[in-house]
């Protein structure tokens, strides 16, 4: 919780285009720019409308594997040689492997050379992304996540040279996206929000923001769960993701995205169920530290906090509520691996060091227990 006198940047891509109906600038963008070789990362469910982006000369990678990882990119930097400019287009999975991607072709470095924060070299080509969900809130920010498979973590590479020149939220092309997807990607995009606001370096700033999108998804998640064509829902929600998306640039997740990671990097759970699964108890577990906060996001999501039991109860029941099982040992989770997972949680200093109460590797494993 930094006061207001506390200084704090933000970047944003030069251009956002927010509203349907918006990606068909794209085209004349790309024109305007000179582009003459688009290289398109499409995810499985975008790569057969390709039409809608209107481009000549195209090629596409639709081999994006969701929760990428870094044979996944290095098969998409092979892909894309001789491009001049990159597209993501589709959920975080294909917008993250696209900020990668463009800085890291036709450049004499490696995945390793720039991951962490801040090496990246500036880019030699162009960088647009096309959200297609309304979650992750990547199209507008410097951040990417891979999986290393090998030590099965997720590798976080920032640098303002993954910022996208252009970024078309157009909400019309998430109508299609599955109930079920909807429901963990709008909890992600609200994940983003309340971690951001519960932080140890939460601004006032960012905290307005957190705000609206956690209203937003309040408002508006049930019912495009419940009626994918709600256009308002769905205008609502992409709203909220970017929402989501400015809180990940300078204050960023806690524990929330901590304790989930090893749920998608152990066991493939998608990002959005695993925090779910998570939500409600992190956020009772802060809710001691930061309780005016946690009131405001419990009555965003229409339901009353107050003690911890009541937080966790509220947090769960509004995940229910969207159709998600909100039991781990549903999603094929080993019991006899909770412990490593806990290690494991406990080792993301970069999130941790940030949330607001010290969870040590007892209380993590403690929630996964409460969560199994
Ligand atoms: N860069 C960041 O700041 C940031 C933030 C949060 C999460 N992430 C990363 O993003 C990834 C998750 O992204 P996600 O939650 O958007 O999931 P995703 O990109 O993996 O997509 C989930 C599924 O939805 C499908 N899909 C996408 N758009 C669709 C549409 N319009 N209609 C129907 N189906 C559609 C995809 O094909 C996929 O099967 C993870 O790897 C996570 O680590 C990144
Ligand atoms: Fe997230």
């Amino acid at each position: 919780m930094l006061p207001l006198t506390s200084p704090i940047e933000m970047q944003f891509p030069p251009i956002v285009r927010f509203g349907d109906g918006t990606i068909k600038t794209l085209k004349d963008w790309v024109a305007q720019k000179g582009y003459k070789a688009p290289f398109v990362l499409a995810d499985a469910a975008n790569a057969g409308r390709l039409d809608l982006l209107d481009l000549e000369n195209v090629t596409c990678f639709s081999d994006v594997v969701p929760e990428p990882d870094i044979p996944n990119l290095y098969k998409a930097i092979e892909a894309a040689k001789g491009c001049d400019v990159v597209i993501g287009f589709g959920g975080g999975s294909a917008m993250d492997l696209a900020k990668l991607v463009a800085v890291l072709i036709a450049q004499d470095c490696s995945f390793d050379d720039i991951s962490g924060p801040h090496r990246a070299l500036p880019r030699k080509v162009g960088l647009a992304q096309l959200p297609t969900t309304a979650g992750t809130g990547s199209e507008v920010g410097t951040r990417a996540l891979m999986t290393n498979p090998e030590t099965l973590s997720k590798v976080a590479t920032e640098s303002v040279h993954m910022l996208a020149d252009l970024a078309i939220i157009d909400p019309a092309l998430t109508m299609t996206v599955p109930a079920r997807v909807t429901a963990a990607t709008g909890v992600d995009a609200m994940a983003h929000c309340v971690e951001a606001f519960t932080s140890k370096r939460s601004h006032p700033i960012i905290d307005n923001y957190a705000m609206m999108g956690i209203e937003l998804v309040g408002r508006f998640l049930k019912r495009a769960v419940e009626d994918g064509s709600d256009a308002e829902a769905r205008t609502g929600l992409a709203l909220a993701a970017f929402y989501g998306g400015v809180c990940l640039g300078p204050v960023n997740t806690t524990s929330g995205h901590a304790v989930s990671y090893p749920l998608g990097t152990r066991h493939k759970l998608p990002h959005g169920i695993a925090n779910a699964l998570v939500f409600p108890h992190t956020l009772a577990a802060n809710a001691a530290v930061v309780p005016e906060k946690t009131d405001k996001v419990c009555q965003a999501l229409g339901f009353e906090g107050g003690s911890n039991e009541a937080v966790l109860a509220g947090a769960k029941a509004f995940c229910e509520s969207l159709g998600l099982d909100m039991q781990l040992r549903a999603y094929g989770v080993p019991e006899d691996d909770l412990a490593a997972m806990a290690e494991e949680s406990h080792a993301i200093r970069r999130l941790l060091d940030w949330n607001p109460v010290d969870l040590s590797v007892a209380d993590i494993e403690a929630i996964y227990r409460a969560a199994y």
